[in-house]
C-alpha cells in the first residue's frame, strides 16, 4: 500500500473519506465538515459510539463513501494509531483519504500512516482463494511530509520484518533466509557478508554450530552494515535467527511448537531495522549480526550434558537443548563485542517466562545499566511499542554455576527464567552498553486489531530505528 500526503481539496471521486468520531459523537478536529454531512440519528440508529475499534460506513454525497472511525474518549497519538488501523481494513475502494491527521496531535500524520500501512498488512502469499484487500492508496489530508517518510520507513521495514517472520519453515532456511535478506537489500547502500558452516567452523562458533547439529539444514551467520559516511557512532545489533525450534533432543510439544517458525523474529527485527534505518540516512554505523540455524533433532544433534565452546565466553554445558537461543546469541554477542561498538542490542524470543511475565502484547528489555534501559525505554514510547524493563538480578547467577563447564544453560527452576536468560546473555556481551530485547511475548500477535494483524508482529523494528535517530541526535 502506497501513503502519501494530500491537500484539503483532495478529490473524492471513487475514494472512501475516513474521519474521525470521539465517544459522545464529538467530530474530531478537522473531522467536522464530513461528520456533519452524515443524517441525524444514523450513528445512534447502527448503535454506532464511537469505541475504539468501531467503525461505520455512511453514503457520503462526492466520495464513493465516508467510513467514522471511533477514537474512544480522548485524542492520542495511540488512538489515531489504532483508529487508523482499523478503520483501512473497512475500506472497500482502491483509494482513501483520511481526514485523521488533522487533528492537532504532536505525530498525528505519523499515527495516521502506520496505522493504515502495518493495519492494512496481509501475508497472502500461500492463500490460493479470496481477493483480500482492495485499499492500494492512502492520502493522508494535510499530513506533514517528513513525518511521513519517518513513518514509511518504519511501516515498511516492519512489513519486511512480517514477511520473513510468517514465512513457513519449509520456505526459509537458514540458507533461504539470507537469500530472503539479500533480495530486501537490493540496491540499497548497505553490505551483506553471509558465512556458511565451513566459515562458522573456521571461525569457532561452537554453541551455533551446537545447536546446528541436529539439521540437515546449514546453519548461517548474516552480518549486515551500514556505513555513511558521516558517522562516529556504532549500534551493534544482534538477533536471534532459529529458522524452526522444535526444543532438539529436549523434544517441545506439539502445542508449544506450533508457532515457532518465528523463533527467527529476533533476527527479522535486526535485520529489517538496519535496512530502516539505512533508507532513512541516519548518521549512525550499525552491523546487524543474525546467526541463523534450524533447532531440529537428528543423529548428530547436540545431547544433553554436552558442552560447547562458543567464540568467546564461558565453556557452556547444555543441560536442555530448548534453551537454544542464548547459545547462538552467546555466539553473536562474541561477533558483536570484537567491533567494539557504543551500544549492543539483541533481540530475541528467548524465553516463554517473558511471555508469561508481561503477556502477547509487551515485551521485556534488560540493560547493562540503568541509562542503557532508559534509552530503549524511551525509544520504544516514540516508536509507539510496548515495552517493559525486567532486572538483571544478578543473585540468580550462581543458578547457571556448571559442575563440569564455566557455565549451564538452563537454572533447574522455571521461576525467573527470563532474568537468568539475560544474566546467561550478560557472560558474552562484554562490558560496554548492551541491551537484551526478549520479545518471546509480542512477536506474533493472536489477534487483529488496530496496526496488529493476527501473525507476525515485526515488533521491535520501530524501536531499533528509533534507537539509532536518538544515537543520530545525541552528542
Ligand atoms: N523459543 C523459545 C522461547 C519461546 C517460548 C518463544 C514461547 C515464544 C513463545 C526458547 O528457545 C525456549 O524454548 N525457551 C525455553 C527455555 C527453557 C528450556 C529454559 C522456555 O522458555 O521454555
Ligand atoms: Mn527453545
Ligand atoms: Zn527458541
Amino acid at each position: 500500500m502506497h501513503a502519501r500526503v494530500a491537500s484539503a481539496d483532495a478529490g473524492l471521486d471513487q475514494a472512501t473519506l475516513i474521519a474521525g468520531v470521539l465517544e459522545g459523537l464529538e467530530p474530531l478536529p478537522g473531522s467536522e465538515d464530513a461528520v456533519a454531512g452524515v443524517p441525524d440519528g444514523i450513528m445512534q440508529v447502527a448503535g454506532f459510539e464511537a469505541k475504539s475499534g468501531q467503525t461505520l460506513t455512511v453514503t457520503h454525497p462526492e466520495a464513493a463513501a465516508l467510513l467514522l472511525v471511533g477514537l474512544g474518549d480522548e485524542v492520542s497519538y495511540e488512538a489515531l494509531k489504532t483508529a487508523s488501523g482499523n478503520a483501512i481494513r473497512q475500506v472497500k475502494t482502491e483509494r482513501a483519504v483520511s481526514l485523521l491527521a488533522r487533528s492537532a496531535i504532536d505525530g498525528a500524520t505519523r499515527a495516521v500512516a502506520e496505522g493504515s500501512l502495518l493495519g492494512g498488512y496481509e501475508f497472502r502469499l500461500y492463500k490460493t482463494e479470496g481477493d483480500g484487500l482492495v485499499v492500494r492508496a492512502i492520502e493522508i489530508v494535510d499530513g506533514d511530509d517528513a513525518e511521513l517518510q519517518i513513518a514509511i520507513a518504519m511501516a515498511d521495514a516492519t512489513v519486511l520484518a512480517r514477511d520473513w517472520v510468517n514465512t513457513p519453515a519449509k520456505d526459509a532456511s537458514p540458507e533461504q533466509l539470507a537469500s530472503l535478506v539479500e533480495q530486501a537489500v537490493g540496491e540499497a547502500s548497505l553490505e551483506i557478508e553471509v558465512w556458511d558452516k565451513a566459515r562458522i567452523g573456521q571461525e569457532k562458533l561452537g554453541a551455533l554450530l551446537g545447536v546446528a547439529a541436529g539439521s540437515d539444514r546449514d546453519p548461517r551467520v548474516v552480518f549486515l552494515k551500514y556505513r555513511p559516511g558521516d558517522s562516529d557512532r556504532h549500534l551493534a545489533l544482534v538477533g536471534k535467527g532459529i529458522t524452526f525450534d522444535s526444543g532438539g533432543l529436549s523434544l517441545k510439544t506439539a502445542a508449544l511448537m506450533e508457532e515457532m517458525k518465528d523463533d527467527m523474529s529476533g533476527a527479522a527485527a535486526v535485520l529489517a531495522a538496519t535496512i530502516g534505518i539505512a533508507r532513512l540516512g541516519l548518521p549512525v554505523t550499525v552491523t546487524a549480526i543474525a546467526p541463523l540455524t534450524d533447532n531440529v533433532v537428528g543423529g548428530d544433534a547436540t545431547r544433553p550434558g554436552d558442552v560447547l565452546r562458543p567464540i568467546d565466553g564461558p565453556t557452556i554445558e547444555v543441560l536442555n537443548t530448548d534453551a537454544e537461543g542464548r547459545l547462538i546469541l552467546a555466539d553473536g554477542l562474541g561477533l558483536a563485542k570484537r567491533l567494539a561498538p557504543d551500544l549492543t542490542i539483541d533481540v530475541a524470543t528467548l524465553t516463554g517466562a517473558a511471555a508469561v511475565a508481561l503477556g502477547k502484547e509487551v515485551a521485556a528489555v534488560f540493560g547493562s545499566d540503568s541509562e542503557v534501559s532508559r534509552r530503549v525505554l524511551d525509544a520504544a514510547s516514540l516508536a509507539g511499542e510496548e515495552f517493559w524493563e525486567l532486572p538483571l538480578y544478578r543473585g540468580y547467577r550462581k543458578l547457571i554455576d556448571s559442575n563440569i563447564a564455566d557455565i549451564k544453560n538452563i537454572s533447574g527452576t522455571r521461576y525467573g527464567g527470563a532474568i537468568v536468560a539475560a544474566l546467561f546473555l550478560s557472560e558474552y556481551a562484554g562490558d560496554g552498553p548492551w541491551a537484551h530485547l526478549d520479545i518471546a511475548g509480542p512477536a506474533m500477535r493472536t489477534e487483529t486489531s488496530g496496526e496488529f494483524v493476527k501473525g507476525a508482529s515485526g515488533v521491535a523494528v520501530r524501536t531499533l530505528i528509533e534507537i539509532a535517530r536518538s544515537m543520530a541526535e545525541a552528542d
